[in-house]
């Protein structure tokens, strides 16, 4: 027998049984006549204790033998600890070894099993399995079990029923790069890795399963951030005869069972913003609203008073940052040091110290009186003690300019709280996006979604207006997952492939099944997917997935544990009838 007890149970009323476990050794201390190991399995620390005249000296020998990670066996008795510890649950006890036996040694590993380890990423990942046996990897890893169950639960108690679609399939129109996969059978054929199992769900709905779901994973060749991995998981899921209203109030739902069971928090009623409202207060779709600091427009006050890099732009906006007119020159230098940097890309920014006297203090004091500034002050609703932060631009790039901006300041200012959850639909999403590389439109979320009926007219006229029945899930500034009520009509969905730029053919080669499918009663319908390793990292307080990912990829998308991707051989090259130049 291994154990009769793992390394987290034992309690002091154990105190007199014999048990036995097993598990990795953390730590040995060695203090002439007594010896202590603490003993680690996924459950937890027991601390062993072997005595020079009471344990089998042969105990004591392969004791002292012990290394870091070393797997062994222990049999012995629970007895009281002289010096309890409140640290671990087991802190009250101690197993008396009489017998210890090594069933596996173990290199010493290349960085500390600790939860704060003194290793690097790339270590970290090289070594993962290592990596997982440390209480914070593991820790994630189980909240991650728990969020799948609490979703399974959930969802099965709402009649969804979770069906799988292949993997190997045809391109799907997500926006990103494919992965694909070559056929040997069919040589000079490729599958593609879906993006989303997106058109299959909708061929569950024609096929009359009602509500579908599945926890499944997801490809996309796509530069690689803390929030994005090549292959990641979703929470896909699909209703019928439902509208955005019926969506919205079941993922709602799914959303705070999850933050109750997993969290113990309570959500409250999600609120609402159009996309157009939430670029214009925040300029981003995804908005974080744990702190105030909307933006504030401020043409009417601060344009045409002679300041020429107002006077030339679209759009003068700034934040009012409460609470910072005593800021530094310094401190306004960072702030210009950061909006000029390129991934935030302004020029500069205007400042306006509102001061405790009620005097005004800004960096275009040569340009504007105190009686103008006030102008601005009560625009921005700012008091004697605030600090206004102004830029000027196009009104998309200042906006997003702004976003960074006001970012930044709530993170400076300690506004960006991990345990205050403040999730927000955002609705009404454009139906399409102008790319200005390839001078058309494209799906701005994807083909399949539906554009409002009310602006069914503007199709034609003028497509960039027309709204889409599309919603995002946001949550702290990070787009927590989205979905639309899709197109079901044969002949509307023609009108959209055109809309994009597809011939009839193209529209045909790529998507025949699903026209096809059309003609065959398809219910109205439509659905959702979360980002399931983004919920996760939500849940757990942070902000990369990548810790709630078992084998992650790095930011160049390798796996450098098994190295890959990697070369292969010519034999098999030549089977899939690939050839490579060079
Ligand atoms: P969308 O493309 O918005 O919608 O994806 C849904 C959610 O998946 C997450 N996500 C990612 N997470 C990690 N790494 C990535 N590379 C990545 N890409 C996306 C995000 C996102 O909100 N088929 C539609 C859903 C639908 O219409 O029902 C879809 O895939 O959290």
């Amino acid at each position: 027998m291994y154990r009769s007890h793992n390394c987290g149970e034992l309690r002091i009323s154990n105190t007199g049984e014999q048990v036995t476990l097993s598990g990795w050794i953390q730590k040995v201390r060695n203090k002439g006549g007594m010896i202590w190991i603490d003993l680690r399995d996924r459950y937890g620390i027991t601390q062993l204790v072997l005595e020079e005249g009471v344990s089998s000296n042969e105990s004591i020998e392969i004791a002292k033998k012990l290394g870091r990670e070393y797997v062994v066996s222990v049999s012995g008795e629970v007895i009281e600890r002289f010096s309890k510890t409140t640290k671990i649950p087991t802190g009250d006890v101690e197993i008396k070894v009489n017998l210890l036996s090594i069933l596996n040694k173990s290199e010493t590993p290349p960085f500390t099993i600790e939860d704060e380890t003194d290793g690097g990423e790339e270590l970290r990942m090289k070594y993962r399995y290592l990596d997982i046996r440390r209480n914070p990897v593991r820790e994630n890893l189980e909240l991650r079990n728990k969020v799948s169950f609490e979703t399974r639960k959930y969802l099965e108690s709402q009649k969804f029923l979770e069906v799988e679609t292949p993997y190997l399939i045809k391109s799907t129109p997500e926006g990103a790069r494919d992965f694909v996969v070559p056929s040997r059978m069919n040589p000079g054929e490729f599958y593609a890795l879906p993006q989303s199992p997106q058109t299959f769900k909708q061929l569950l709905m024609v096929a009359g399963m009602d509500r579908y779901y599945q926890i499944v994973k997801c490809f996309r060749d796509e530069d690689l951030r803390a929030d994005r991995q090549p292959e990641f998981t979703q929470i896909d899921c699909e209703m019928s005869f439902v509208t955005q209203e019926d969506i919205l109030e079941t993922f709602e739902g799914l959303t705070k069972h999850l933050f109750k069971s997993v969290l113990n928090v309570d959500l409250s009623k999600f609120p609402r913003l159009t996309y157009a409202d939430a670029m214009k207060l925040y300029g981003s779709d995804k908005p974080d609203t744990r702190f105030g600091m909307k933006f504030v427009e401020l043409n009417s006050v601060a344009k045409n008073k002679g300041f020429k890099v107002f006077d030339d732009v679209e759009l003068v906006v700034g934040i009012n940052a409460e609470g910072c007119a005593t800021y530094s020159r310094k401190q306004l230098d960072k702030i210009t040091n950061f909006v000029k940097r390129p991934q935030v890309g302004a020029n500069g920014v205007v400042y306006v110290k509102y001061n405790e006297d009620g005097t005004f203090k800004s960096s275009v004091d040569k340009f504007f009186n105190q009686e103008q500034l006030k102008e601005w002050a009560n625009e921005a609703n700012a008091k004697p003690g605030d600090l206004l932060l102004v830029l000027a631009g196009e009104t998309n790039k200042v906006r997003s300019q702004l976003n960074e901006l006001r970012l930044h300041m709530g993170e400076e200012l300690g506004l960006r709280d991990p345990n205050v959850f403040k999730p927000l639909w955002i609705i009404d999403f454009p139906l399409l996006e102008w790319d200005e590389e390839t001078s058309r439109f494209h799906a701005m979320h994807h083909p399949f979604t539906s554009p409002k009926e009310e602006d069914f007219e503007k199709m034609d006229s003028t497509p960039g207006e027309v709204r889409a029945n599309a919603y995002d899930l946001c949550m702290n500034g990070v787009e927590l997952g989205g979905g639309s009520i899709r197109i079901f009509d044969k002949s509307l969905q023609k009108r959209m492939f055109d809309l994009l730029g597809f011939t009839e053919e193209e529209a045909k080669e790529q998507f025949g099944f699903l026209m096809n499918a059309f003609e065959y009663g398809a219910p109205p319908h439509g659905g959702l997917a979360f980002g399931f390793d983004r919920l996760c990292a939500m849940l757990g307080g942070q902000d990369s997935i990548r810790d709630f990912i078992a084998f992650p990829k790095n930011n160049s998308g390798r796996d450098v544990m098994i190295n890959s991707p990697s070369k292969i051989n010519i034999e098999q090259l030549k089977e899939l009838n690939i050839s490579l130049n060079n």
